[in-house]
């Protein structure tokens, strides 16, 4: 399945963080300061410290020109970055449909760009491009709100056996975090999905329904990490990341390089 050369990045910003109203009445949810930086430049940088240097972010209303004058084509940060824009909220599988072109035949690591991971993941990304069983893997963290998150369930041997998105009552408290290695064969999964399950009652094409299709196919890796992690996808999480986020003390996690 390649080297870590033949890994690249995709972000999504799409959706319109109605959760963080009226925060996000005037400016778009990623762009909202995590501490010190906007909330995107921790995702961009949970990637780069994967070593990875081309990145797809994905674009969703109207904030477009905000987003250009903060990343820019990357090369501020030594990245080369490109956009795709998805017109509504279809969902974070819709999303990364858009980037099938742009990830061609190589693997990718997608990030939720509401998701803070405080240590690098690089060690999952260097396994991951050596795997030649598993072509999805998944990072797992326990919860005190299963019912906010797409959940896994796991067998004695650390399998996922089951997983559902958001689930009502849940005998799990294994979230699915929003970081997930895939091989380009997500690509044919979503289409998988879409000509069988299609979208979910809420109007979105899932991240879940393509991540258990995976683990149907036997080819999907529930992984555990030490390290802190976050969605700040509401105003308690993202109060509490930020003053997380000073009390690490590791300064601005993207920041420019010397022209
Ligand atoms: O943070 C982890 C959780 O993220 C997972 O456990 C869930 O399985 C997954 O569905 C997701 O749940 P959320 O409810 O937090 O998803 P949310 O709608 O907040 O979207 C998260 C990010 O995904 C958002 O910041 C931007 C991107 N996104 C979302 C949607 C709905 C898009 O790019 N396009 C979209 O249409």
């Amino acid at each position: 399945m390649g080297d870590s050369t033949n890994l690249c990045g995709v972000v999504l910003a799409g959706g319109w963080g109605t959760r963080l109203m009226p925060l996000t009445t005037s400016t778009n949810k990623h762009l909202l300061p995590v501490y010190d930086e906007p909330m995107i430049c921790k995702s961009v940088a949970t990637l780069a410290r994967m070593g990875i240097k081309e990145i797809m972010v994905v674009l969703g209303g109207y904030s477009g020109n905000s987003f250009f004058a903060l990343l820019g084509d990357g090369h501020r940060y030594g990245l080369d970055i490109r956009y795709a824009y998805q017109e509504q909220a279809g969902g974070i599988a819709e999303a990364l449909r858009l980037t099938k072109g742009f990830v061609g035949s190589r693997n990718v690591a997608v990030i939720l760009g509401d998701n803070v991971f405080q240590q690098s993941m690089k060690k999952y990304a260097d396994e991951f491009v050596k795997d030649e069983l598993h072509e999805c893997y998944l990072f797992l963290k326990p919860v005190p709100d299963p019912e906010s998150f797409g959940i896994a369930w796991i067998d004695s041997d650390g399998r996922i056996v089951n997983m559902q998105e958001k689930p009502a009552v849940s005998d799990s408290n294994l979230a699915i975090t929003g970081l997930y290695l895939y091989t380009p064969l997500v690509f044919d999964m979503i289409e998988e999905i879409l000509s069988t399950t299609g979208y979910s009652n809420r109007g979105e094409l899932e991240i879940t329904d393509i991540n258990r299709l995976f683990m149907q196919k036997d080819l999907a890796k529930g992984c555990n990490f030490d390290s802190h992690w976050a969605d700040c996808g509401t105003i308690d999480a993202l109060l509490e990341t930020s003053v997380l986020m000073k009390n690490w003390d590791l300064g601005p996690w993207l920041p420019v390089k010397e022209e």
